[in-house]
């Protein structure tokens, strides 16, 4: 399968969750930032997979533009997913997520979601991880690539 996880992070954590899927989906898997991904990069992918930090409840600026780069064209008919790390406090849920936007950017460019988008806690605003989430991020990876 030719796959793409493109991600951002500022203290660490997506990127240890972008890297787990990446590396779940296949050894040959890259994860990189919106800066290091070429045009090239994300032709004839069989699955690009988005995920961000939630900052005030949105994904990150860099990811945000990303986003609004993206060109249907690239898009259109492509399996996407998406995902984000936030925390679990119960104040952040009045801004939301990143990962619902994440997805409905990618939808509204006509991808086809292939699993809900998906969330990764983290025990305080720079992490870490809370216990358990690597593997449950393993686990959302070996189901994307099932398609389920
Ligand atoms: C400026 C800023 C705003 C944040 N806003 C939210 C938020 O609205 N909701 C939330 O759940 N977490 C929020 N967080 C916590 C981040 O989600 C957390 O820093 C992130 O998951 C860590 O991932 P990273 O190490 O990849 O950056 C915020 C963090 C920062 C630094």
């Amino acid at each position: 399968m030719k796959a793409l996880v493109v991600y951002d992070s500022a203290y660490g954590n997506t990127e240890k969750v972008a890297r787990v899927i990446a590396g779940v989906i296949g050894s040959d898997v890259k994860a990189l930032r919106p800066a290091e991904v070429n045009p090239a990069d994300l032709n004839s992918l069989d699955l690009l997979v988005v995920g961000a930090p939630t900052q005030g409840g949105k994904p990150t600026m860099a990811m945000q533009d990303f986003l609004s780069k993206l060109s249907e064209s690239v898009i259109k008919g492509k399996n996407v997913a998406a995902f984000d790390t936030r925390m679990t406090t119960r104040l952040v849920k009045i801004f939301g997520y990143a990962a619902g936007k994440i997805a409905d950017s990618l939808k509204e460019k006509g991808g086809n979601l292939v699993l809900p988008a998906e969330a990764f806690y983290v025990t305080g605003s720079k992490g870490p991880l809370k216990d358990g989430e690597l593997e449950r991020a393993a686990s959302w990876a070996k189901d994307l690539v099932r398609g389920k």
